[in-house]
């Protein structure tokens, strides 16, 4: 099988390791890719926006399956576009697409399936802004509707910051506050079925403690011992099957990976969002822990041939630290050069934001390299995942030290 996969960070990287790893697949073409997915694949400079050249490449390469990463080409149609061409394509449509290009339309389709979630109002004017804030309280949340590369969300005890951050949107979804811990839940489908994946957290704020600005993701862990032990099947019942069975209902159906970024509030799980792609961070961990051919299992998605596939699992523990240049979020600096020791056993430095100049390595983006540590608990994850990335040097950079240490230390009491 030869395959075609979209995208340049972490997430795609650790999917090129994924694909590559499973023997069906027998040539992996990555449009750009980087440094980092050069060394296990052939890249191609195509931008992901480009739709048209995506499906040339796809047509000249002759592939049988194409895996789209980012959020962007979904929402512009690209899966449309090599559907159209007769491609074989893991990502869902643009109209499924909008349950992550729309926060407004997500909501809808929730209200539908009778999904939980939190409570809200869509707004276009200030009148009604107001109202929504007013009834909800603070904490506030506040949403764009639109896709705004992660800066779209607000929560703020502040009135006057929230109802400034609504008056930049042109639409906006203002929503009740979720208390409990967040947790990541994906699922694989081919527009009927659903597989769950096992759950991740995501760490993102950008310092120690939960401090700091909100960022794409900061680190990443699974398995999370700590959460109940039906999470998986209780999200798939009522979440990931019920929103299927709804886009497919609507003509509409969902093939691709749906993320369900959930929280456990006391009274029950409640979807925070829904993205219509893998997660970055949560991919770098989640494959390296993925025992089923991922080729294999993502041309079966592709293909509406789900139906007697199950997802099998590595008895391991993976934690992920992403390395950030300085200033990241606000205004990562690019052009650093970094220097990188080779890799340890157990480990995988993916690469998120690299460029190489000539015999350099150098940093373009504001996640860096994503390290992933593999071990038979949390803390042996953890200490191999920061073995690694304290031996990095890149000026300015800059990490979490706390990703998965809670869990860890919880894993070993009991
Ligand atoms: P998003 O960009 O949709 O992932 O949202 C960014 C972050 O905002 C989430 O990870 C949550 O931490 C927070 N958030 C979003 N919606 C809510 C909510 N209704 N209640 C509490 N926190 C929220
Ligand atoms: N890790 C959050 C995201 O991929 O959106």
């Amino acid at each position: 099988m030869k395959i075609l996969l979209v995208g340049s960070g972490g997430r795609e990287h650790a999917l090129a390791l994924g694909l590559q790893a499973d023997a069906a697949c027998t040539e992996l073409h990555v449009a750009p890719g980087n440094p980092g997915i050069a060394t296990i694949a052939t890249i191609h400079p195509v931008a992901v926006t480009d739709n048209d050249a995506i499906c040339d490449l796809a047509t000249k390469l002759e592939v049988d399956l194409v895996v789209i990463g980012p959020e962007v080409p979904l929402v512009n149609g690209v899966a449309d576009v090599l559907r159209s061409a007769g491609f074989a394509v893991f990502g869902p449509s643009k109209a499924a697409a909008q349950l992550e290009g729309s926060k407004d339309f997500a909501k809808g389709v929730m209200r539908d399936a009778g999904v939980p979630t939190a409570h809200s109002f869509t707004c276009t004017k200030q009148s009604e802004i107001e109202i929504a804030l007013d009834t909800f309280g603070a904490p506030y949340v506040v949403k764009d509707d639109g896709l705004a590369a992660g800066k779209g969300v607000v929560v703020t005890d502040d009135r006057d910051v929230a109802l400034a951050h609504a008056l930049t949107c042109t639409r906006v979804v203002i929503e009740e506050y979720l208390a409990g811990p967040e947790i990541s839940l994906f699922g694989i489908s081919d527009g009927r079925n659903i597989l769950p994946m096992q759950p991740a957290q995501d760490f993102k704020r950008a310092f120690d403690g939960d401090l700091g600005p909100n960022t794409g993701g900061m680190g990443a862990y699974s398995p999370l011992a700590w959460a109940p032990d039906d999470i998986v099947e209780e999200t798939y019942e009522k979440v990931l099957a019920p929103m299927i069975a709804e886009m497919a209902a609507r003509g509409t159906p969902f093939v691709g990976l749906l993320y369900a970024g959930l929280a456990l509030t006391d009274d029950g799980i409640r979807v925070i969002e829904f993205n219509a792609r893998f997660g970055d961070p949560e991919t770098q961990v989640l494959i390296p822990r993925l025992v089923t051919p991922l080729a294999t299992l993502l041309y079966k998605a592709a293909t509406d041939d789900l139906d007697d596939e199950v997802l099998h699992w590595r008895d391991e523990s993976a934690v992920t630290v992403v390395l950030a240049a300085g200033g990241y979020p606000e205004s990562p600096k690019t052009g650093g050069v970094i220097t990188l020791k080779p890799a340890v056993e157990k480990t995988q430095i993916f690469h998120s934001g690299t460029t190489q100049d000539g015999a350099s390595l150098l940093s373009s983006g504001g996640r860096v390299l994503t390290i992933t540590g593999m071990g038979a608990d949390l803390t042996e994850a953890r200490d191999r995942a920061y073995r690694v990335i304290s031996q990095i040097a890149l000026e300015g950079s800059f990490y979490r030290s706390d990703i998965a240490l809670n869990a860890s230390v919880a894993e070993k009491g009991n």
